[in-house]
């Protein structure tokens, strides 16, 4: 069993942030998305992992995972030119799949339970691929799987403007070698990729069987800035653990679930967790609200952050509350400590924002 992981793809929801970083290495909790990817990998047992990337998002990457020692495996970076699709991605990955089954993640989604139940449920059946499924309000944004009553899938749509049910598919696949033969026969959707889903429909044509599992833990699909704020709050929730590497003053108080890097200084500051702060920053009165992500270098003085997301070598001057953010890397937003209540902020790296 080999394990392919889709990081190709352009991050569009996400720019400015993705002029400058792949969206797969934005950091969700304590780590870059990728790499929560790439655990699920490990914990499964898989050590053969191709990971396809662009020719923009390719080196950042390859220089982030290295060599992939950390996942305990053999990491292959496969490009891929053009995002044309999942099922091109699939089709560029043939050299290094070859007759092997494998385990298909999208880079950019999380599952809660992780991957290794899934697996053990396909190597025990007999069918050429298998979907994760969940129900959702509106499943008109995602791949959509029709099952008859006995649970069997029967079809599926790539983002119906009608859907048959409310089961989206999510990004966790199971695939034998057959796939690529129905890949073969596929032709791009009307928005000009070639189709996972419609690969898995016509594998169904061809009179294979798929199963499919539904899944009951959360699912955080990261490609948006409300997504990223959103699977941030779920992750820091879900998995942080109190760990104070750096200092706090005496006029500081840190509460519940908050992890502080090495080198860190706080002082006359109040941190209520779920809380990470990376290495090397320093927090000054300042009030550090819950859900609240501090990348590395990052100052933050006479200042109320909450459910924001802060890359690193930021400064964060004088604003009195800051919610619901995205900052990008090195920039500055400086205020007078007074003005409007809540700012809401989505800013790429470098830039400057004065508040007068
Ligand atoms: O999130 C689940 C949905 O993911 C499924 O319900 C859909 O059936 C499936 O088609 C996919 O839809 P999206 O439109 O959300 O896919 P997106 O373009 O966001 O790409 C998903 C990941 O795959 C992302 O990490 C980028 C990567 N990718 C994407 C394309 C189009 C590639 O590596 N190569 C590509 O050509």
């Amino acid at each position: 069993m080999k394990a392919l992981v889709l990081a190709a793809g352009k991050g569009t929801r996400l720019k400015p942030l993705t002029n400058t970083v792949p969206k797969h290495l934005l950091p969700v909790g304590n780590k870059p998305i990728l790499f929560h990817v790439l655990n699920y990998i490990k914990e499964a047992g898989i050590k053969d992992i191709g990971v396809v990337v662009s020719p923009e998002s390719g080196p950042y990457i390859e220089e982030a995972i290295g060599t992939g020692s950390e996942w305990g495996g053999q990491i292959t970076f496969i490009a891929q030119a053009e995002p044309l699709g999942l099922a091109h991605a699939v089709k560029v990955a043939q050299g290094f799949l070859g007759d092997s089954p494998f385990l298909m993640l999208l880079g950019d989604n999380l599952v809660q339970e992780g991957v290794k139940d899934f697996l053990g449920e396909f190597h025990t059946s007999n069918s050429d691929a298998s979907i994760l499924l969940r129900e959702v309000s509106d499943p008109r944004a995602f791949g959509v799987a029709e099952l008859d009553s006995s649970g069997k899938v029967i079809h599926m749509a790539e983002k119906p403007k009608n859907p048959k049910s409310n089961l989206a598919i999510i990004g966790v696949y199971l695939f034998t070698a057959e796939i690529h033969k129905a890949i073969a026969q596929t032709k791009p959707s009307w928005r000009g990729e070639l189709e996972i889903t419609d690969a898995i429909q016509k594998l169904l044509e061809m009179g294979k069987e798929i199963r499919s599992h539904l899944l009951r833990g959360w699912w955080l699909d990261i490609g948006s800035n409300d997504g990223l704020i959103e699977a941030n709050r779920v992750v820091l929730d879900a998995f942080l653990k109190r760990d104070i590497k750096g200092e706090a003053d005496e006029q500081s108080r840190i509460v519940g679930r908050v992890e502080i890097g090495e080198a860190t200084k706080i002082e006359n500051s109040l941190v209520q967790g779920p809380v990470f702060i990376a290495a090397n920053c320093r927090i000054k009165n300042s009030l550090v609200k819950p859900f609240t992500n501090i990348r590395a270098g990052t100052v933050i003085c006479d200042s109320c952050l909450e459910r924001s997301v802060i890359l690193e070598n930021c400064q964060i001057l004088k604003i009195k509350h800051l919610a619901n953010s995205v900052i990008g890397k090195n920039a500055i937003l400086a205020g007078q400590g007074k003005g409007p209540g809540k700012i809401r902020l989505f800013i790429g790296d470098d830039c400057k924002v004065e508040l007068e």
